[in-house]
């Protein structure tokens, strides 16, 4: 799970989908980072933490990183939460088949439209709120992928 500074929308994502992964017992490894780096080290922003801690999902143990290139060769899919995100990781494609790994997270539950992930960094507690339920009903369409339903 991929966005700007790893504090905000991607925790999110990576914590929705690992707690979705450990419920159903499948055995996928999930993570996050940020393409900028400037909150390397950091916990999730306390807004984002608050909502996910509110809405059932809390993230407080997550911290920022920055998305290395030896990401394409960990990860089988690289969700990116909007086109600026996409366009700086695809910057660091190696090949065609790094290219390939990278998906924006909305076209899993609104295929092809390629809809993105409001940044919710410089708005109000609603931002954080409608963050946490398109993240939720996408990571409910990768889990029923994953399980083939
Ligand atoms: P995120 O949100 O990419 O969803 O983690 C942001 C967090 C920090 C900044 C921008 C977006 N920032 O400019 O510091």
């Amino acid at each position: 799970m991929v966005c700007l500074g790893n504090i905000c929308r991607s925790p999110l994502a990576d914590g929705l989908l690992r707690k979705k992964v450990s419920e159903n017992d499948l055995s996928i490894v999930v993570d996050s980072a940020g393409t900028s780096g400037f909150h390397a080290g950091e916990a999730p922003d306390r807004r984002m933490r608050a909502t996910a801690k509110e809405l059932g999902c809390p993230i407080d143990n997550l911290r920022s990183r920055k998305f290395i290139v030896n990401d394409f060769d960990t990860f089988d899919v690289i969700y990116v939460m909007d086109k600026s995100n996409r366009s700086n990781v695809l910057s660091l494609a190696r090949n065609k088949e790094d290219e390939s790994k990278v998906k924006m997270i909305l076209n899993e539950s609104n295929p092809s439209m390629d809809l993105e992930v409001p940044d919710p960094y410089y708005g109000g507690d609603q931002g954080f709120i409608d963050v946490f339920n398109l993240l939720d009903e996408a990571t409910n369409v990768i889990i029923s992928k994953i399980k083939g339903e």
